[in-house]
């Protein structure tokens, strides 16, 4: 570790301030032909073990959340600290990667983290969507290594920045919706035949998306990957970046347990004993990219097709237990990982909700309007007042830069191990430290009345206390109520004076406000009722194993997080830098 003194300075300093397409039927015969090439067996019903004994079982949306919180919580309570630790760092010696979604929120922090703590890593293969190599070069320049998020290596590195960056990243043109993920036949058995480490972090994140699109990001993408990991002869671990909501519709305390094929939560409910007549059909991923390529075909006009497409995921999602299709999708690639994975040692990482970074590379830095994040700039533009959440309720948060340690130290531990195996790591907030909705609403209020938007007069918005509400009804009669006062509070002239033709375009914003609320209520209700807590054990546990030293630069303490801070201080300052880039900052 030649540059070990200057980088820590540098740190220090930084820190301070299933084949082819769903969507054509010949994607869908390869499909079959690669999951046949390796058997699909349901290895053994895990039905009745994926809750925990102590797990309590609570009415649907999650209403007895005191319950939640009490019973069944206690943690895995840890003091030790291992001597040697991981060897996170001495791991990453050298290490050859294959990252996917490298444009993405989350890939890119991963990416940084590895480059600053670790510069003597191998090559790192980025797969990014491109129509040519030059295009992905592009894309690597223009979306990775310009971004403010490398500011700190860009002052560590100096004027051979960029040099350093492209010695690292290698961009590959590629789609892991396709056989051999897209790549050009050259590069097949270059990558193939180098790489130690693959890491899926691409994905669909829409929670509404289209169910072909989806299926084939989330569930056929790990295949192809898995296939394509199969053929890598150096290869130490494949790492899944999931979610901690393919617990979908379960209750009470969620532990990491995995999915096998055929595994449904719909079907643990059948086999508990709520309902322990209700018949329902096994899972059956195959059938259900059946289902999309057939319903796709029988609709012929584009905008048809994409309506049905949304409405068959979610239908579909719920019947089988899960509230969307992204978590639905992202619960079978889950399955198909597990399916395939045969002698390859496996890592699934199930974060939370993603939000900004809480420390590294610096606080605050977030990409894209997300999650929370709409709900929370639309409330600071005085744009909406109040929301569909139970307010005793739970929002399960969890920042950049710990979901990346913790990916780092899994990856190390069990890449560095080589042992054939399915290792779930969920990390997530809501056991070891509950972010409460009435909570945020008071943080949030709180943050706006001392540094409020400016509007486009200049005038700073004055937001009242944010009102939660329990029924969608209330709270859409709410909203109209509170957009007209608003949208007419803005005009000059009084409500006689407006032309017809004013009338006409007013009446349509305030449709088109509530609209767009109740959409936002509608697609966050599984989630601002949710009635289920993400157990952490085996992250607690992953902790643990670290030294000291690495505890402080690749901690990721949820339980140390100090939320009035974190969304006061650090996320809703990062989302304005970041997101809104300054506009409707305070003068
Ligand atoms: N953000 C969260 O709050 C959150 C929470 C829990 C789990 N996760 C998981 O974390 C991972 C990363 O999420 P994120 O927030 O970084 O997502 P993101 O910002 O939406 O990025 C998604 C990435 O996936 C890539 N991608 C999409 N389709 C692809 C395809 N067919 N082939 C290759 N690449 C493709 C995108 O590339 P393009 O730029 O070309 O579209 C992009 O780089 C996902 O697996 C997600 O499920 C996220």
């Amino acid at each position: 570790m030649q540059f070990s003194w200057k980088k820590k300075n540098n740190m220090v300093c930084c820190m301070k301030n299933i084949i082819g397409s769903v969507t054509t039927s010949n994607g869908m015969s390869s499909v079959l032909t690669e999951i046949s090439a390796v058997p699909i067996t349901v290895k053994k019903d895990h039905g009745s073990t994926l809750l925990d004994e102590d797990s309590v079982a609570l009415s649907p949306n999650g209403k007895a959340q005191e319950e939640i919180a009490v019973k069944g919580l206690e943690s895995y309570v840890g003091t030790t600290a291992s001597m040697e630790g991981i060897g996170i760092v001495k791991f990453l010696k050298g290490k050859r990667l294959l990252i996917t979604g490298a444009t993405g929120f989350v890939a890119k922090v991963l990416i940084e983290k590895i480059l600053r703590t670790e510069p003597d890593v191998g090559k790192i293969f980025l797969l990014i969507k491109a129509k040519s190599k030059e295009a992905a070069m592009e894309r690597l320049k223009n979306e990775i290594i310009d971004t403010e998020l490398f500011k700190c290596l860009k002052q560590i590195h100096g004027n051979s920045f960029q040099a350093f960056m492209l010695s690292k990243l290698v961009p590959v043109v590629g789609n892991v919706c396709e056989q051999n993920l897209g790549m050009e036949i050259n590069l097949i058995d270059e990558i193939t035949s180098q790489i130690d480490i693959i890491v899926n972090s691409a994905a669909s994140t829409t929670f509404d998306e289209r169910y072909d699109l989806a299926l084939d990001i989330n569930t056929r993408g790990p295949l192809h990957l898995m296939s394509f990991a199969k053929r890598c002869t150096q290869l130490k671990l494949f790492l899944q970046v999931s979610t901690a909501y393919v617990n979908g519709e379960r209750q009470g305390r969620l532990l990491e347990k995995p999915f096998s094929l055929g595994d449904s939560i719909a079907k643990e409910k059948t086999t508990s004993d709520c309902c322990p007549t209700k018949h329902l059909p096994m899972l059956d991923i195959e059938a259900e990219i059946k289902l999309a390529v057939n319903t796709k075909e029988e609709a012929s006009q584009d905008d048809v097709v994409a309506q049905k497409m949304k409405e068959l995921g979610l239908a579909r999602a719920r019947i089988y237990g899960w509230q969307d299709t992204y978590v639905f999708t992202k619960a079978m690639g889950e399955m198909v990982i597990d399916n395939m994975r045969d002698q390859i040692p496996v890592v699934i990482m199930r974060p939370s909700v993603i939000e900004s970074t809480c420390r590294e590379p610096f606080p605050g830095w977030m990409e894209g309007n997300r999650m929370m994040d709409p709900i929370i700039l639309s409330y600071g533009k005085g744009q909406l007042t109040g929301f569909l959440v139970d307010p005793e309720g739970v929002l399960d948060v969890v920042p950049a830069d710990m979901v990346v340690n913790a990916i780092l130290a899994a990856m190390a531990k069990h890449g560095a191990a080589g042992e054939p195996g399915m290792n779930i790591y969920q990390i997530a907030s809501s056991v070891v430290n509950p972010l409460v909705f009435q909570d945020l609403a008071k943080l949030l209020f709180e943050h706006f009345k001392s540094s409020p938007c400016i509007d486009s007069k200049g005038e700073p918005i004055n937001v009242p206390k944010m009102k939660l509400f329990s029924s969608i009804d209330d709270f859409s009669s709410h909203m109209l109520t509170d957009t007209i006062q608003r949208l007419g509070r803005g005009s000059s002239a009084s409500h006689e004076e407006l032309s017809k033709r004013h009338e006409v375009v007013r009446r349509k914003s305030v449709e088109k406000s509530v609209e767009q609320a109740k959409y936002l209520a509608n697609i966050y209700e599984p989630y601002t009722f949710y009635g289920g807590r993400f157990d952490n054990m085996n992250t607690q546990k992953l902790m643990e194993d670290m030294s000291e030293e690495e505890k402080k630069s690749f901690g990721f303490d949820v339980g140390s997080i100090d939320w009035n801070d974190y969304i006061s201080n650090v996320h809703i300052p990062g989302l304005r830098k970041h997101v809104m880039k300054g506009r409707g900052m305070m003068s």
